[in-house]
């Protein structure tokens, strides 16, 4: 299975599912492709330790959305990608981008979907004052961060917590979740119905 990764920043989801990869953990998938929305991104790095090849598609390049989403499109029929990983890809793809691609684009997610959906995610969390946050694997659908929950980690919120160190112990979590999860579905082991998803 032909997977491609969409990174914006620093990309240490990339790394974990690179690793796992290397190690043989990803079940049926190769990671064919990267992209980056930006061109400064760290991990852009990773790319090339793993000997990867990675495209920048910078939005500035872009007239609009609808252009860079085509572009976005023509790549992945382009190299026959069968699922479309975001791991930090911090741009929203168009509606008729993620119709086209109903349920072979999945995205990683620091909290407890639905709670706390969007940006400025663990400085919500602590404010709100939850006892327990973690990450979700979902489907993209056309409502941001609302698509069918894969799979889930918890993660307890510590009295001391700040937005870094919650974050950085959910991290761990998601770097263990994403390629497990990339697992499953190049093994056919995903079954969705409707909103509910069954992993085997
Ligand atoms: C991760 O924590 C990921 O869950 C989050 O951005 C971080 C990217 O880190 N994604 C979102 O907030 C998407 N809404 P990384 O670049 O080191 O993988």
């Amino acid at each position: 299975m032909k997977i491609a990764v969409l990174i914006s920043g620093r990309g240490s989801n990339l790394q974990a599912i690179l690793k796992a990869e290397n190690e043989k953990k990803l079940g049926n998938a190769e990671v064919f492709l990267i992209i980056s929305s930006n061109p400064n991104a760290a991990g852009l790095e990773f790319a090339k330790n793993y000997n990867k090849y990675a495209v920048v598609l910078d939005p500035k390049d872009y007239a609009n959305k609808t252009e860079y989403d085509k572009k976005l499109k023509s790549i992945m029929l382009e190299n026959d990608i069968e699922l479309i990983v975001l791991a930090g890809f911090m741009k929203v793809l168009s509606h008729s981008f993620v119709d086209y691609f109903k349920n072979k684009i999945i995205n990683i997610h620091p909290s407890l979907l639905p709670a706390f959906p969007g940006l400025n995610i663990h400085e919500r969390v602590l404010e709100y004052g939850v006892k327990y946050s973690g990450c979700t694997v979902h489907f993209v659908n056309a409502d941001v961060d609302g698509g069918p929950i894969i799979a889930q980690r918890v993660v307890e919120v510590l009295d001391g917590d700040s937005p870094d160190s919650l974050a950085a112990r959910i991290l761990i979590k998601e770097h263990i979740l994403l390629p497990e999860v990339i697992k499953k579905i190049s093994e056919n082991k995903i079954i969705v119905n409707q909103r509910r998803v069954k992993v085997n």
